[in-house]
């Protein structure tokens, strides 16, 4: 099966429900021959809350022979139901949408009765062609509530231990960490009569596992995600009637530290912590009879930490004790005479909210590519990729050994790991044996972030099989794939793609190893938009944003970091007004005005909180510059040289003033129109005031002339029409002057480089900076050995500091360059969500060829093209039911054939117009070949 063609892709939502569905179609004369059609998702969302839920659906391409050309989708008609019989026969109970005709027929908000707590849902969905002519029914999908009140809680109490005695992990100092052993707590119930169904709700913080009978509920792990845990903490539903009998049940949970019991208080900074582990649980139990019955934590249940896992922090690792396992303790008839009442705690927050986004699991296996003996008694293997999860440890030995396992992403020059780089995190595990066979250990309350793995007191030589990686993320649909002729360019788009996976941590991380991670928000202003052409994010960053809103002080200030595990309040703008960066690129890749009403309040209450700082229409407030510009020393971490040095009231002001355009148009979305008018005025002023300040007109540059500073006033339209050519020359014999046409930017300026040197004519000038092999570029690191991207650009000479070797911010506007100019695969702003499509390939000289494909809101799209003989071969495929606006950069209609013919008489394409620089097509679903010359 061509995995590329054969799948259905259902977009996955908004936090709002990710529900899958598929069409069949038939069209025109020719007979779309029907697929048996697979559904992407690995499980129906469980437990969600939206009341409102967005359904999507994509219409399977590879079912449209080539010569069926611009099927569209134009009115669909979805069936909710309450029971499977009752769809298949057609029946709607909840919800008949009835035939709508749409501009978006590919999605539909569920406007249907009102969904209740507890209940499982299934539908599915058909449209009609553009000749009127209906589709089969989709294969049905479903999804399941989560408790839309707090009284579906019914009288479940948060339990738990409270003692905190600390179990310091070896030769830490105890002043800071704490690293609590972790919690079992245990429940038996009886269950009598035929069970119809039974469904669990828990949230265990900070993070934990569940078991019924001894077996694990879900197959997530690092659960629940992250929140503003005094604001807010997250519950997962699962479905669990199997896991009942008839007679006596047991029910098990694991409860670890995570974040909610700090994994530092001090260290590298204030931290907050919440408390010690707890849990809330509600296990409902429905009877063939409709009889209900309710398991809640109460009293009633009893807890110890005297089991294996000694201690547990993710920053440090693990130590797990296997002569303490409690063999059978999640199962009835265990005896728990030892175990300790629980004791009822208090709430964490203000909410319980439902987990609307996928888990995190472990996504795959990685076995060692190499085991080297550096030391007597020291084995390092190495994974082959610097990639974020655990190791799974198999052994056999005597009862009371421990085997440490260590972290690290490189190595010293003596083939021991190199640990600077992680500050104080310790990132081991220690196991220790109970003996008498082989014993297989994967840690559950920590991750590392790491390549290479040092295994000590191992009893004999690890043979190779001792050591398997596990990698672990939020298991998030593949959105896109890019391919092109320059080697090392695929490497960097490689390593970009193992650098966000692994920073996905029911948050985006700034880095997975050192004693940091956290959800920094600078880092992702523009990341996200580079992310959406790899995963679908939507219901991710939606996520993110209401953990943002949560962290929103009355005043309306952000945390640059959120959650606000480190409360860092300093109101700058580049990085707290990330909150109002993100709902922008949502609405543009997944086509719903909600992410922007939803998010209004919280971004207003941000802008008129910083407008107070507004001095002389310019905004002085920047804490950070142009983070990480490449030094004049290669040991430094900052450059100390004032030329490299942005203004930061320049980035400020430049900043703000496209967040107030941006507010401007949100509110028009959010029926603000008051707000709008002002916003707008506002920009405008602050436009007049940005160049009346920092722009020299004689030498066509900003303040001190950085690149960057240039790079601003480019990108969102600050500089004076009548001489952006001029500030663009000026920028251009900057970068092949003083940076040889390498990167001159730090975290700021990478987000604008590519796309405003592709945008004013100069894409070759963004391939060279993209694939240059030598310091400074991604290129360098990758030569370098990286298999992620760095912290800086000079992440192999720097002070350890501050030197990680998985971040993602760097990657600035690479991604987007590549899909969105090279494969030329874009949302029209206009029509957001891909309702039009926009095709406008770069066929930049000094690549081959170039393949990618993107799976969008209205399926899946592939863009390839290769050069060959003075002409260029684009072969382009649009899904059905989507139209595409196409931009080929020819002098004249005549130098463009579409399978051999003229390309405006080709079938399925229009031409529009001759612009300056391309020829303008419409065209509709299909695959297409065309032929350019040069
Ligand atoms: C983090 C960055 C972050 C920066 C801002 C660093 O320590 O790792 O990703 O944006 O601090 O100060």
């Amino acid at each position: 099966m061509n995995s590329l063609w054969a799948r259905i892709t259902v977009a996955s939502l908004l936090g709002l429900a990710s529900l899958p569905a598929s069409a069949q179609t038939e069209t025109g004369q020719t007979k779309i021959q029907p697929q048996r059609l697979e559904c992407e998702f690995r499980a129906s969302p469980q437990g969600i809350d939206a009341t409102q839920p967005r359904l999507n659906w994509v219409l399977d391409s590879t079912a449209a022979s080539t010569d069926v050309r611009g099927v569209k989708a134009t009115a669909y008609q979805v069936l909710v139901s309450s029971a499977p019989e009752l769809l298949k026969e057609d029946q709607g109970d909840l919800w008949d949408s009835g035939k709508v005709r749409s501009s978006h027929p590919l999605r539909a908000i569920y406007a249907g009765r009102p969904l209740r707590s507890w209940q499982a849902y299934c539908w599915k969905v058909r449209v009609w062609d553009q000749e009127g002519r209906p589709s089969l029914w989709s294969p049905a999908a479903s999804w399941t509530m989560g408790l839309l009140s707090d009284h579906d809680w019914k009288n479940a109490k948060w339990i738990g231990m409270k003692a905190v005695e600390p179990t310091p992990a070896a030769g830490e100092k105890p002043s800071d960490g704490h690293p609590l052993a972790a919690r079992q707590l245990r429940r038996e119930f009886d269950v009598r009569g035929q069970i119809r169904s039974a469904t669990v709700a828990f949230c265990g913080l900070g993070l934990s596992e569940l078991y019924i009978n001894g077996v694990k509920v879900g197959d997530e792990v690092l659960s629940p995600p992250l929140t503003e845990y005094n604001k807010r903490a997250i519950y997962v539903v699962h479905e669990v009637t199997s896991l009942l009998r008839d007679g006596r049940n047991a029910v098990g949970a694991w409860l670890g530290n995570g974040r909610y019991w700090a994994p530092r208080h001090k260290v590298p900074t204030s931290t907050r912590t919440f408390g010690p582990p707890k849990l809330r649980l509600i296990l409902r139990i429905e009877n063939q009879d409709g009889g209900l019955r309710y398991i809640v934590s109460d009293e009633s249940w009893k807890v110890t930490d005297q089991g294996p896992i000694r201690a547990n922090n993710e920053y440090d690792g693990e130590q797990y004790d296997a002569r303490l396992e409690l063999t059978g303790w999640a199962e009835p008839g265990y005896d728990d005479g030892a175990w300790k009442p629980v004791e009822v705690l208090p709430p964490p927050g203000e909410k319980l909210s439902a987990r609307n986004i996928a888990p995190i699991r472990v996504i795959e296996h990685r076995r060692p590519i190499a085991k080297k003996n550096p030391k007597e008694g020291v084995y390092v293997f190495d994974m082959g990729q610097n990639l974020v999860g655990w190791c799974r440890l198999r052994v056999h030995g005597p009862a009371g050994t421990t085997v440490q396992l260590r972290h690290a992403e490189t190595l010293q020059p003596d083939g021991m790991l190199y640990v600077a780089n992680l500050r104080s995190a310790r990132c081991t595990d220690h196991y220790t044996l109970k003996g008498g066979g082989i014993e297989v250990y994967e840690p559950r309350f920590t991750y590392h972030g790491f390549r290479y793995v040092e295994i000590t007191g191992y009893p004999g030589e690890p043979a190779a099989d001792a050591l398997e990686a596990c990698v672990v993320h939020d298991d998030l649909e593949p959105a896109g794939d890019f391919q092109c002729s320059n080697e090392l360019l695929n490497r960097i788009h490689a390593n970009c793609r193992w650098g966000i996976r692994g920073n996905y941590r029911s948050i985006p991380t700034d880095c997975p190893q050192r004693d940091e991670r956290q959800g920094w928000l600078g880092d992702r202003a523009a990341g996200c938009h580079g992310e959406m052409q790899l995963f679908n994010v939507a219901a991710f960053y939606e996520k993110w944003l209401t953990d943002m809103a949560d962290t929103q002080r009355p005043e309306g200030s952000v945390s640059d970091v959120c959650p606000s595990y480190w409360p860092l309040y300093n109101d700058n703008v580049t990085w707290a007004g990330t909150i109002a960066l993100i709902p922008a690129w949502l609405r543009e890749q997944y086509g719903d005005n909600r992410f922007i009403v939803r998010h209004y309040a919280a971004m207003r209450a941000w802008v008129e909180h910083m407008l107070g700082y507004l001095a002389h229409d310019r905004m002085p407030r920047d804490s950070y510059g142009d983070w990480c510009v490449p030094p004049e020393d290669p040991h430094l971490i900052h450059s100390k040289d004032p030329a490299r040095k942005t203004n930061g009231e320049l980035i400020g002001t430049a900043y703000f003033e496209h967040i107030l355009r941006l507010m401007s148009q949100y509110a028009v979305l959010a029926g603000k129109p008051g707000d709008a008018a002002r916003y707008t005025a506002l920009a405008e002023r602050m436009k007049a005031a940005f160049n009346k300040r920092f722009f020299d007109d004689a030498a066509a540059r900003y303040d001190n002339g950085t690149q960057t500073s240039s790079l601003l006033p480019l990108s969102f339209g600050l500089a004076p029409q009548r001489r952006r050519d001029a500030v663009f020359a000026a920028l251009v014999a900057k970068i092949e002057g003083q940076s040889k046409s390498h990167v001159g930017v730090g975290l700021i300026g990478v987000q604008h480089l590519m796309h405003v040197l592709s945008d004013h004519g100069r894409p070759d000038l963004a391939l060279r900076i993209a694939t240059q092999p030598d310091y400074p570029s991604w290129g360098y690191m990758a030569n370098k050995d990286a298999t992620t991207i760095w912290e800086l650009w000079n992440g192999d000479t720097a002070d350890p500091a501050m030197n990680s070797g998985n971040h993602v911010m760097l990657i600035g506007d690479l991604l987007p360059w590549l899909y969105e100019y090279l494969a030329g695969i874009r949302a029209d702003p206009a029509t957001p969500g891909y309702d039009r499509i926009v095709l406008k390939p770069v066929f930049v000289r000094g690549l081959d060829f170039v393949r990618a494909w993107r799976e969008t809101m209205a399926g899946r799209i592939t863009s390839q093209w290769s050069r060959k003989d003075g002409a260029v071969v684009w072969n382009v495929s649009v899904p059905i039911g989507g139209v595409a606006t196409v931009y080929l950069s020819a002098k004249e209609p005549s130098k463009v054939l579409e399978s051999d013919k003229p390309a405006a008489e080709a079938p399925g394409v229009r031409l529009l117009r001759q612009a300056k620089d391309a020829v303008v097509y419409e065209i509709g679903s299909g695959t297409y070949s065309f032929h350019i010359a040069e």
